[in-house]
């Protein structure tokens, strides 16, 4: 039987939301990721920092720079014990200086994603996919990674439509 499994790295605090800076509970990448949950029957994963970067929207483009830079990995508050159960994983992650944050790549360092279908979702304030697409090729050797989705993460909640037809283009729905 064929399993799907949402893993997502999504941060709330203050972001910047077209023009203007504003705190919010739920990041934009999640709130994409809670439709999902709704559209589709999957299990999910949050890939969450022990060291979370700051809630000030500045302190953390810094901070998530120097990761990229440093080609971190840093430690997640938990792992999941194995992939093996899911043949489709869609990833969802904001787009960080081009690609995804360097807690995405502690998530894909640690599973051998050979023979998986990989559903790649990228919220972003203007830059698409960026060179995720390419870079998670290259961490995911063996797998199928498709064409992937990119959400302006301040129009998250309008999303719906877009994000049904392409899960239904890959056959989830
Ligand atoms: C550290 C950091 C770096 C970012 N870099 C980019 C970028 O290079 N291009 C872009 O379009 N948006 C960039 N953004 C905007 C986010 O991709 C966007 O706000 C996203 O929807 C945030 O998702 P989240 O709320 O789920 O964390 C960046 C945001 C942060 C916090």
């Amino acid at each position: 039987m064929s399993k799907t499994l949402i893993a997502y790295f999504s941060r709330a605090d203050e972001n910047y939301f077209g023009g203007a800076m504003r705190y919010v509970k739920t990041g934009n990448t999640e709130i994409v990721v809670n439709k999902m949950k709704e559209m589709i029957d999957a299990d999910a994963f949050k890939i969450e920092m022990k060291d979370p970067y700051s809630p000030v929207y500045m302190t953390c483009i810094e901070e998530a720079k120097e990761d990229l830079k440093s080609n971190a990995r840093p430690e997640l508050v938990s792992m999941l014990g194995s992939i093996d159960e899911y043949d489709t994983i869609i990833l969802a992650y904001p787009n960080y200086w081009g690609t995804y944050p360097m807690a995405v790549a502690t998530f894909l360092d640690r599973f051998d994603f050979a023979g998986k279908k990989i559903l790649p979702l990228c919220t972003n304030e203007g830059s698409g996919m960026g060179h995720s697409e390419s870079d998670l090729m290259k961490a995911t050797e063996g797998a199928n990674v498709v064409n992937g989705l990119a959400i302006t993460g301040s129009r998250a909640d309008d999303s719906d439509s877009s994000v049904r037809k392409w899960l239904s283009s890959n056959g989830l729905i």
